[in-house]
């Protein structure tokens, strides 16, 4: 395994962004003739180079199938398998790895716990509760569960900024409610649920809470035990690490009464004709051959973060998006959508008679990336009555000057259009 040492100025808890800038070799390009400004890490991250090397590593020294083969190399092979999932147990504060499966992403995570904790534990008349500001893939596996099993699908409202009615929630949760399934940091506002209140409120009622850490995890210091919510999901791909790999933790009483999602090789212990009998956890989760590349790169982005330090992190970011709040404020005809109090890296916006998709492509033109449409959150711009916005948002490796490029050139995008 590598060692993981971004370069740090030590005596200073602001970030050397221009030595982490050096560890992802995709910034240093030109696009269209200009340095490419890359805007666009809610979608997803770019990848630091030590997590290419740890990907590249498995593939060229110790590529085998995992947990079959008695031979050296499927050895290494599950050992840095397993070992990547005791560094997503330690970084999610998870209390046992028996708690951590490897999934595709965020919404295979929350599509395996539609499919079997909730095929198995609802019934008609049962309530789901999210909020209005959730990704599609966590309104979609619901509703069709409800469709399933005639559990009915309860939406707690937004206010004006892009933040949770916390009282209108508060109502709205009751007897009936069995889950709360909730985006703890918004893709498409950046608003930043007051989680905690809402797994205190939830589980006054014995509801379970999923929490959707698409966009927390790369931002925020998740403990998943602190929270003490029921499940909580990441997709790598958006925490610098690779694409196609992702996490779902579950507490392990909840897991072990859950029925397997998937079957086939690896989650069974025995297979007969008369009678199959399931694997242990996590495997009986993790049928047929997993992505193991995946988890590799993925536990590398992890340390990759942590050397930094989320803290650092997150103060960064907190800073660019201040300053950058205050940039785009100064542009003429553009309206900032989503300005909760409490908001990660997402600056989404639209610009008066000017559609979206034409300021992103404006945009790329002059080598800055950022994401236009609706961002998987059709609800949103529904609630904001806007077919899309234009979003901007951060990482690690962004600096002042992207903003300022960025608000630059939505000038221009004004020129073009007056
Ligand atoms: C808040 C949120 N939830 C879920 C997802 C789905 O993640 P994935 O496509 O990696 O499964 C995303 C992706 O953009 C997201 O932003």
């Amino acid at each position: 395994m590598s060692t993981t040492t971004p370069e740090i100025t030590a005596t200073d808890t602001r970030l050397d962004v221009e030595a982490i800038r050096r560890d992802f070799p995709i910034l240093h390009q030109q696009v269209h003739g200009h340095p490419l400004v890359y805007l666009d890490s809610a979608a997803t991250t770019q990848k630091p180079q030590c997590v290419i090397d740890a990907v590249v590593r498995y593939y060229r020294e110790h590529n085998s199938n995992v947990h079959r083969g008695v031979h050296w190399l499927s050895e290494q092979a599950t050992e840095d398998y397993e070992q990547a999932r005791r560094t997503v147990q330690r970084f999610l504060g998870a209390a046992d790895t028996r708690e951590i499966v490897f999934v595709r992403g965020c919404t295979e995570a929350i599509n395996l716990v539609a499919h079997s904790w909730g095929r198995s534990n609802l019934q008609a008349g049962d309530e789901i509760l999210v909020s209005h500001m959730e990704h599609h893939s966590n309104i979609v596996p619901w509703q069709l569960l409800c469709e399933q099993t005639g559990a009915v699908l309860k939406v707690a409202p937004i206010d004006d900024d892009g933040a949770l009615i916390f009282e209108q929630f508060e109502r709205l949760v009751g007897d009936r409610t069995r889950l709360v399934a909730m985006v703890h940091v918004s893709n498409a506002l950046g608003t930043i649920n007051p989680v905690e209140r809402v797994i205190e409120r939830a589980r006054a009622v014995g509801a379970k809470v999923l929490l959707d850490g698409a966009q927390a995890t790369a931002h925020l210091k998740i403990d998943v035990q602190a929270l003490g919510c029921d499940f909580y999901c990441l997709s790598g791909h958006k925490l610098y690490g690779p694409t196609g790999i992702g996490v779902l933790y579950g507490r392990r009483d909840l897991f072990e009464a859950m029925p397997p999602y998937q079957g086939g090789g690896d989650m069974i212990k025995s297979v007969s004709f008369e009678k199959t009998t399931w694997n242990d956890l996590p495997y009986k989760f993790e049928a047929g051959t997993p992505n193991i590349a995946g988890p590799i790169g993925l536990a590398e982005a992890i340390r990759y973060v942590e050397a930094i330090g989320l803290d650092r992190i997150a103060a960064h970011e907190r800073d660019l998006l201040q300053y950058g709040t205050k940039l785009l404020e100064a542009v003429d005809g553009l309206r900032l959508i989503g300005t909760a109090p409490s908001k990660a890296g997402v600056l989404g916006f639209v610009l008066d008679d000017v559609h979206a998709h034409d300021v992103g492509t404006i945009l790329d033109r002059q080598g800055v990336a950022i994401r236009t449409g609706h961002h998987c959150a059709q609800p949103v711009m529904e609630r904001f009555g806007i077919p899309a916005t234009a979003r901007a948002s951060l990482g690690v490796y962004n600096r002042r000057e992207d903003l300022d490029v960025l608000a630059e050139a939505l000038r221009e995008v004004i020129d073009v259009f007056r």
